[in-house]
């Protein structure tokens, strides 16, 4: 399986460091052993190599923030179309930044892909919460697999589950979707206002120097959409799901409710209505037997109701390069074996 990377990020370098560490087990286990051909970062230049780059030569590089062009790359800046089309690659790793408005320029990159035959995997949330079913039907026209396990709770396995373990619909999805969020709630229940617990997650690298997307819900809800629409099989649009975030929620609020049974989350959930699927994002007061009341920090965690299991929490790291990563692996492998 040759690989075209398009954003070479954090995610991009979490991927082949796992990549590099577990290569032995990957191929003993699976006779699964991909070569990266080609990588193409708007900030850090583009290199390709037909017959596989060297993973430790290009962490490394990653690693000491040096321009791929100056490992005897290309020169010429080419654009992220022209690298897709020239470099030879089965797959193209979708990783550029997100953006929840327009979806691009990773939605450009993904149609162009799976137009040309081949496959796509992405952890960036825009194209899926605003495209995803369309550039689903996309791939199966063209014959491929377009697949998206790190938009969501990360490396923890969640549509895996649904798509290759689980033989009933689910019903409703009920999560702690946003990992920042989380940690400030969980900091603020311990005593601390709301500005200084933003002020730690910012410091550990949790929150963005600019939190909105987080403390407003809007990263919940654009995954909320997608589990809609992927897993649920809803038709939604973000501006289709109500939404609230943390900031509203008065410290004392959140501090006393443990002493009363309860604990407030920012809940994003989804379930199918007799007119088709429903969704929203909100702070809500959980008691402390829900299993997402017992999920702290910047932890993940995804319910899922079904019949006649009932109930199946999944919880887990929801963000962070290696983890991140390991969902890239993971789809890799899903399409490995389909081919096979
Ligand atoms: N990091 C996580 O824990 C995590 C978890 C789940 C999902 N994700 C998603 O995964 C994606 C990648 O995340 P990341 O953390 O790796 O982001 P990142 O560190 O910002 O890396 C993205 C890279 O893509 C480059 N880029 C921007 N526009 C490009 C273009 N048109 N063509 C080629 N390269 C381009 C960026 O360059 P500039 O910096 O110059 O723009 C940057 O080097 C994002 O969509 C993110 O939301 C991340």
């Amino acid at each position: 399986m040759k690989l075209c990377l398009i954003g070479y990020g954090n995610v991009g370098y979490g991927f082949i460091e796992v990549l590099r560490r577990h290569r032995p087990w990957l191929k003993e286990r699976f006779g699964f052993a991909p070569k990266i051909v080609a990588i193409h970062d708007i900030r850090r230049g583009t290199i390709l190599n037909p017959d596989g780059l060297d993973l430790k030569i290009i962490a490394d590089a990653w690693r000491n923030n040096q321009n791929l062009c100056e490992l005897g790359g290309s020169t010429n800046a080419p654009n992220a179309l022209a690298v897709i089309k020239d470099s030879g690659a089965d797959v193209v790793l979708e990783l550029t930044p997100t953006d929840l408005r327009t979806g691009e320029p990773a939605a450009g990159h993904i149609r162009f892909a799976l137009l040309s035959g081949k496959h796509v995997v992405t952890t960036n949330k825009g194209p899926v919460a605003l495209f995803g079913k369309e550039l689903l039907v996309l791939a199966r026209k063209n014959g491929v697999q377009f697949r998206f396990e790190g938009t969501v709770m990360a490396g923890t396995p969640l549509f895996s589950l649904v798509d290759f373990t689980l033989a009933v619909p689910v019903q409703r999805v009920r999560g702690i979707l946003n990992g920042t969020t989380n940690f400030i709630l969980t900091q603020m229940e311990a005593g601390k206002g709301y500005e200084e617990a933003l002020a730690e997650a910012q410091r550990l690298g949790y929150a963005e120097t600019d939190p909105t997307a987080d403390v407003e819900g809007f990263d919940a809800l654009a995954k909320i959409v997608i589990l809609a629409n992927m897993v649920l099989d809803g038709d939604l649009r973000p501006s289709d799901v109500s939404c609230q975030g943390i900031t509203k929620l008065a410290p004392p609020e959140v501090q006393r409710a443990p002493k009363e049974g309860f604990r407030w989350k920012l809940v994003a959930e989804a379930r199918r209505t007799k007119d088709g699927v429903e969704a929203k994002v909100s702070p809500e007061r959980l008691p402390l037997s829900d299993p997402l009341a017992q999920v702290g920090g910047v932890l993940n965690a995804l319910t899922l109701e079904l019949d006649p299991l009932g109930t199946i929490t999944v919880v887990g790291p929801g963000a962070g390069p290696e983890v991140t990563g390991h969902a890239v692996l993971s789809d890799l492998l899903a399409i490995h074996r389909g081919l096979q």
